[in-house]
């Protein structure tokens, strides 16, 4: 049952962070980003591929480039079919339903690994400030691929200004609807021994869109419709009306 969130027309300070949970078997997200790395436990990442393990600790500039990374976006952009279907699948079945109207969706995920003893990410900010150039409307999602637990989590301030961080704390088969858009996040050192890892990506409801805008801070692309995003038309998709 889904939550009728309204997001089409929501005043993004009014969503607070708001967690789902699915079926998992749906989708096999876990098995697939293993097999990737050739590994059965993506909580050990980071002790069963150290060939692929940053020398020192990551700062703004190498957190999003690691090997990790390079593994995973190497794989999607030779066309990691699986990866690919699934994630189309999963916002074709799990998001849409949230949405009235067509949406913009981001054309890949957002490949996030959270190594012990350091940060996903290391700036506090939202996405639409400077440097990170996000237009204004998108809504964040991110799923958990493994559990999400506080100093492994993302952390949100409930509505902008507020500072009242929390963790978006998950388990695999979750995942939280959140405004990064405008709301600070960011995340701790993972004082925990494992590894975390999660997708994320963005929607903006068609009507918000104003044109492709600036380019992103990482992968080098235009906000426009066909390169950052890809369209989905309600009205093409028989299981929704
Ligand atoms: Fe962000």
């Amino acid at each position: 049952m889904i939550d009728p969130l309204e997001l089409d027309n929501k005043e993004l300070k009014s969503l607070t962070p708001q967690r789902f949970s699915y079926n998992v078997d749906d989708y096999g997200w876990q098995a697939l980003i293993q097999n990737a790395f050739k590994i059965e436990n993506l909580n050990c990442l980071h002790e069963l591929r150290s060939d692929l393990h940053p020398l020192g600790t990551l700062e703004i500039d190498t957190e999003s480039k690691t090997l990790y990374h390079q593994t995973f976006y190497a794989k999607m952009n030779a066309g990691w079919d699986e990866l690919s279907n699934t994630y189309h699948s999963f916002i074709a079945t799990e998001i849409s339903p949230f949405f009235k109207n067509d949406f913009l969706y981001q054309y890949m995920p957002t490949f996030r690994v959270h190594l012990p003893n350091d940060q996903a990410i290391h700036g506090w900010h939202c996405d639409t400030e400077p440097g990170y150039d996000h237009p204004f409307g998108e809504i964040n999602i991110q799923l958990a691929i493994t559990e999400m637990q506080d100093t492994s989590a993302t952390w949100v301030e409930s509505s902008p200004g507020r500072g009242d961080f929390r963790p978006m704390n998950m388990e695999y088969g979750e995942f939280t609807i959140f405004n990064g858009n405008t709301a600070v996040h960011g995340n701790k050192v993972n004082l925990t021994a494992k590894t975390r890892v999660s997708l994320d990506f963005r929607i903006l409801p068609l009507h918000k869109y104003k044109g492709p805008g600036k380019t992103t801070a990482t992968a080098g692309k235009t906000f426009a419709k066909g390169d950052y995003y890809t369209l989905y038309e309600q009205n093409k998709n028989l299981d929704h009306d």
